[in-house]
C-alpha cells in the first residue's frame, strides 16, 4: 500500500515552490499526497518566520498533530522551510514529539531525513546553509502538473540587510542562476504547456548585478519575452532601490510583460527608510513610479508597507499616507512591525504605544481600502483580456483566470478554454476577484 503525506504551507512564494519539489521527492520516495493530516503516515509543515504572528502559527499547528500521534505513535512529523532554519535542533528539543527538520537549503535531503525515521525511528534536522556552486545546483525543478502559470527562481536568498527582515538570516546570501538555464527551463515549461511564468527571487531585480559575466535583469525579460508559446511573464520581489531605467523601460517594450508590478515602498518617510536601511528615499520611489506610468500608462502598482516602526511618529506616518495617495495603489499589504530577534531594528528604542501602532494601521487600511476600490471599480463593464488557468472553485462550468494586473476574474466557460487568453467583459466587483462573462 502507498504510504500518505499531508502538506501544509506558510509564507511566500518561495515556500510554494520548495513544497511543490517537496512533493515530487516524497512521491520519489512512495508517498502519495492526501489532503487531511488524520490520513497521513507523514505530516509535514512548511513554515514562515517574516512576522511573529506567522512563526506562532507554527506552534499551533503543530499541537494539532499531537493528539494524532498520541493515537498513532508511527506518525511522522516534520518541519521545514524558515522557522525551521532559524531554531534548527532546538525545535526537536523544544516539541518531543517531532520528528525532523530541514532548513531552506536542504529540503533535497527531506528523502533521507524521513528515511531514517521509518527504519530506526532516529530523529533528525539538516539546517546547515550550502555553498554558491551546491546551490546553484540545487535549484528547484519540479514536475508540470496541468500547470498553465508557474514560478521559476532565478535567485535566492537577499543581500539587503534591510534592518526590520528576518529574510538574509533564514535564506543565506544572494546567488543568481546563470541565464542560460532559465531560458531552457522556461522553454522546457512551455513545451509542457505552461503559458504565464512569474520569476521569483526575494530581490528578483537585482538579478546578476553581483556577476559581471552575467547578462542584466532587464537583458534576461527580453530573453524570455522572446521564447515562443509564452504568453505571459511576470516578476516578484522587486526592490525600488534596483528598478534601473532599463528594466522599467522594459514595462514599454515587452507585449509580453504584464501591466502590473509589486514594489514594496514599506513607509513613505526618509527618516524612517533610512532606519529601515532601504537605500532609497520617497522621492526616489515616485520618480521610479513616474517613470513607470510614464512609459506603461495602464500599469498598475502593489506594495507592502510596515506600521509602527521603532520610533515611527504621528509625522512619518502621516508621510505614507501621503504617499499612498500620490501612488493610489490598486492593492496593498499592510503589516504591523514585529521584531525579529537578531535583526537590527530589534535593537531600537520605540516609545510609540501599541494603541497607536493599531490606530493608525487601521487609518492606513481604511485609506488603502477605498482606493483600491475605486481602482477596481472602475473596470466594472469593461472587456479585459483573460489567461484562464482552470476550474473555478466557485462552482459547476465556472472557469477563473487573470487580467495583466493578476485580478482573479470567474465566469462561465468551458474547459476547451484553459491556456488560452480570451476578452471577458466585467460584470461584478468584489474585493478581490471580479465575476465577469465571455464576449
Ligand atoms: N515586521 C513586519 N512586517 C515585516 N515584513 C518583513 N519583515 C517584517 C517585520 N519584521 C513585511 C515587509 C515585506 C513583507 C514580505 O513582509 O513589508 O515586504
Ligand atoms: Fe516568510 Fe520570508 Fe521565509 Fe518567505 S522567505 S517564507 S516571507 S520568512
Amino acid at each position: 500500500m502507498n504510504k500518505a503525506f499531508y502538506l501544509e504551507t506558510f509564507g511566500c512564494q518561495m515556500n510554494v515552490v520548495d513544497s511543490e519539489r517537496i512533493v515530487d521527492l516524497l512521491e520519489g520516495i512512495g508517498y502519495a499526497q492526501v489532503d487531511a493530516a488524520e490520513k497521513a503516515d507523514l505530516v509535514l509543515l512548511n513554515t514562515c518566520s517574516v512576522r511573529d504572528k506567522a512563526e506562532r502559527k507554527v506552534y499551533g499547528h503543530l499541537g494539532r498533530f499531537k493528539p494524532i500521534k498520541d493515537q498513532r505513535p508511527e506518525l511522522i512529523i516534520g518541519v521545514g522551510g524558515c522557522v525551521a532554519q532559524q531554531e534548527g535542533e532546538k525545535m526537536l528539543e523544544k516539541i518531543p514529539y517531532l520528528d525532523l527538520v530541514f532548513g531552506t537549503h536542504n529540503v533535497h535531503r527531506l528523502p533521507e531525513l524521513v528515511q531514517q525515521v521509518e527504519a530506526k525511528r532516529q530523529r533528525g534536522s539538516a539546517t546547515e546553509f550550502l555553498d554558491r556552486e551546491t546551490r546553484l545546483n540545487l535549484f528547484p525543478q519540479r514536475s508540470v502538473r496541468d500547470n498553465i502559470t508557474r514560478f521559476v527562481t532565478v535567485m535566492q536568498g537577499c543581500d539587503n540587510f534591510c534592518s526590520y527582515c528576518i529574510v538574509p538570516q533564514v535564506r543565506g546570501r544572494e546567488v543568481s542562476r546563470p541565464s542560460a538555464e532559465i531560458v531552457t527551463e522556461i522553454e522546457s515549461l512551455v513545451a509542457q504547456g505552461v503559458r504565464e511564468v512569474t520569476l521569483l527571487g526575494q530581490n528578483v531585480n537585482s538579478y546578476g548585478s553581483k556577476d559581471e559575466s552575467e547578462i542584466s535583469f532587464a537583458q534576461l525579460l527580453r530573453r524570455i519575452n522572446a521564447i515562443e508559446g509564452l504568453e505571459r511573464l511576470r516578476f516578484a520581489t522587486s526592490h525600488p532601490k534596483d528598478m534601473t531605467d532599463e528594466l522599467i523601460d522594459c514595462f514599454g517594450e515587452l507585449e509580453k510583460l504584464c501591466k502590473h508590478i509589486h514594489l514594496p515602498v514599506q513607509s513613505g518617510s526618509d527618516r524612517i527608510l533610512k532606519l529601515m536601511n532601504r537605500g532609497y528615499s520617497s522621492a526616489d520611489y515616485l520618480r521610479k513610479v513616474a517613470r513607470l506610468q510614464q512609459v506603461c500608462p495602464e500599469i498598475r502598482l502593489t506594495t507592502d508597507i510596515i506600521v509602527g516602526f521603532p520610533g515611527e511618529a504621528e509625522a512619518d506616518f502621516q508621510a505614507t499616507l501621503e504617499l499612498v495617495k500620490q501612488v493610489r495603489y490598486a492593492d496593498a499589504f499592510t503589516f504591523l512591525y514585529s521584531p525579529r530577534s537578531g535583526t537590527a531594528a530589534a535593537e531600537l528604542s520605540d516609545d510609540q504605544s501599541s494603541m497607536q501602532k493599531q490606530q493608525r494601521f487601521e487609518r492606513l487600511l481604511a485609506l488603502q481600502n477605498r482606493i483600491g476600490e475605486e481602482t477596481w471599480q472602475a473596470d466594472l463593464h469593461k472587456v479585459l483580456p483573460v489567461l484562464v488557468e482552470g476550474e473555478s472553485k466557485q462552482g459547476e462550468g465556472q472557469m477563473f483566470g487573470r487580467t495583466t494586473w493578476n485580478r482573479i476574474i470567474n465566469f462561465t466557460a468551458g474547459t476547451d478554454l484553459i491556456g488560452t487568453i480570451v476578452p471577458v467583459k466585467i460584470i461584478k466587483v468584489f474585493r478581490n476577484s471580479n465575476l465577469g462573462e465571455r464576449v
